[in-house]
């Protein structure tokens, strides 16, 4: 592969401002400075360093985000500040996607990423994969209540009644739930559904792989291979 090819590839611009960029002597290639954009490179094990930044060549790029309080998940929000102002341009230049989406007010894990394939198995319900929440309810959380969750309730324009994978309480006020499927507002509703109000909501988990407790919120860390794995993970009753 061309090292312009590498570097337009990685999110750093079009064709014409990678060449410039190599050009301008700011590229090393392994660690070696390279000012000829046609240079062959090999992608694999490939870290390109611009301005003193090094990058790892990722053919797919995968990222988990600590969503914080008060950001939407659309690129372009009307009220609130972006999900994506949190991520470096490179990241957004190569077009990573939310993988389902979280309320603006709704914190925990967030996947990004530019496979549209791994993004398709995260949100499809046939894949089974469970998203867990911490759900904090303005009114104690009752055994009915864990029973209508666990057995289904009926959501508006949904044909039939919606279970949570699991649902246990937590505390007086604290419920967790999972889910395998991600409807809009889904578990706002369903907790409404039961006569009860959801007042805090934090995704902890996605499948096996659970938000990483010293991630702080507004940060995001890269995801590798065996985290993927986990991601991926069906629940348990799931068929394949
Ligand atoms: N369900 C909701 O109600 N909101 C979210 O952000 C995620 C799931």
């Amino acid at each position: 592969m061309r090292l312009v090819r590498a570097l337009q590839s990685q999110g750093f611009g079009s064709r014409k401002g990678c060449v410039a960029l190599v050009r301008s002597g700011a590229v090393e290639v392994n660690g070696i400075p390279c000012d000829n954009p046609e240079t062959e490179v090999d992608p694999s094990g490939l870290v390109l360093t611009l301005d003193g930044v090094a990058w790892v060549y990722r053919e797919r790029a995968y990222v988990l985000m600590h969503k914080p309080l008060g950001y939407e998940c659309s690129r372009h929000p009307s009220h609130h500040s972006s999900v994506f102002d949190l991520l470096p341009p490179p990241l957004i230049q190569r077009g990573m996607q939310c993988v389902g989406r979280l309320d603006q007010d709704t914190t925990g894990l967030l996947l990004f990423s530019d496979d549209g394939q791994f993004i398709h198995r995260m949100i499809s319900p046939r894949k089974g994969v469970a998203k867990v929440y911490r759900a904090t309810c303005a009114d104690p959380v009752s055994s009915a209540m864990l029973d209508a969750l666990r057995t289904g309730v009926q959501l508006n324009d949904e044909p039939a009644p919606i279970a949570a994978l699991a649902c246990e309480a937590l505390d007086s006020h604290t419920l967790r739930l999972s889910l395998g499927e991600g409807k809009y507002h889904q578990v706002r509703r369903m907790i409404a559904a039961t006569g009860n109000r959801v007042d805090r909501l934090h995704r902890e988990a996605i499948g096996n792989h659970a938000l990483p407790a010293t991630l702080p919120p507004g940060q995001w860390c890269w995801l590798d291979e065996n985290d993927l794995k986990q991601l991926e993970q069906p629940w348990p009753s799931a068929k394949s």
